[in-house]
């Protein structure tokens, strides 16, 4: 049962990124499989912690790469990434306060947020990160 499939078209042609991107793909897709069980609520709680903690994560390579890299719209792509984190421990919050119901509004959330994100927001950053010598290709796998 998946929700999400990566497809090459996804791909920023930065392999650390795409491997982390496929990492979010697969606990989005872990996270449908935790909901499709009834009476769930710990497994559910626990991919869901692990899906915000990664994202937060995500977000922070992403912008110490922009950084490292001087990348012009760092301001405004910072504050995308924010305001999703703000979304997403709301969602958090109103699951771990009770409220079962916002498991499956987070994982729409993401899910529309995450190939829209890739393809409108991540891959501008992608030629400006590769004209400064960041490595597309890992020399060994890492994971
Ligand atoms: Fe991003």
């Amino acid at each position: 049962m998946t929700m999400v499939v990566w497809k090459d078209e996804y791909s920023v042609d930065i392999q650390e990124i795409d491997e982390q991107h496929k990492c979010l793909v697969e606990f989005i897709n872990e996270m449908y499989k935790a909901l499709a069980i009834k009476d769930n609520r710990e497994q559910v709680e626990e991919v869901l912690n692990k899906l915000v903690d990664y994202t937060k994560v995500h977000f922070a390579v992403e912008e110490c790469l922009m950084r490292m890299f001087e990348y012009p719209d760092y301001d405004a792509h910072k504050a995308i990434h924010d305001r999703i984190v703000h979304k997403v421990t709301e969602y958090q919050g109103q699951f771990k306060a009770g409220d079962d119901r916002v498991g499956m509004d987070l994982l729409m959330f993401l899910k529309d947020w995450l190939f829209d994100h890739i393809n409108k927001v991540d891959k501008k950053y992608v030629p400006h990160l590769v004209k400064n010598g960041v490595k597309k290709r890992w020399f060994k796998k890492f994971w």
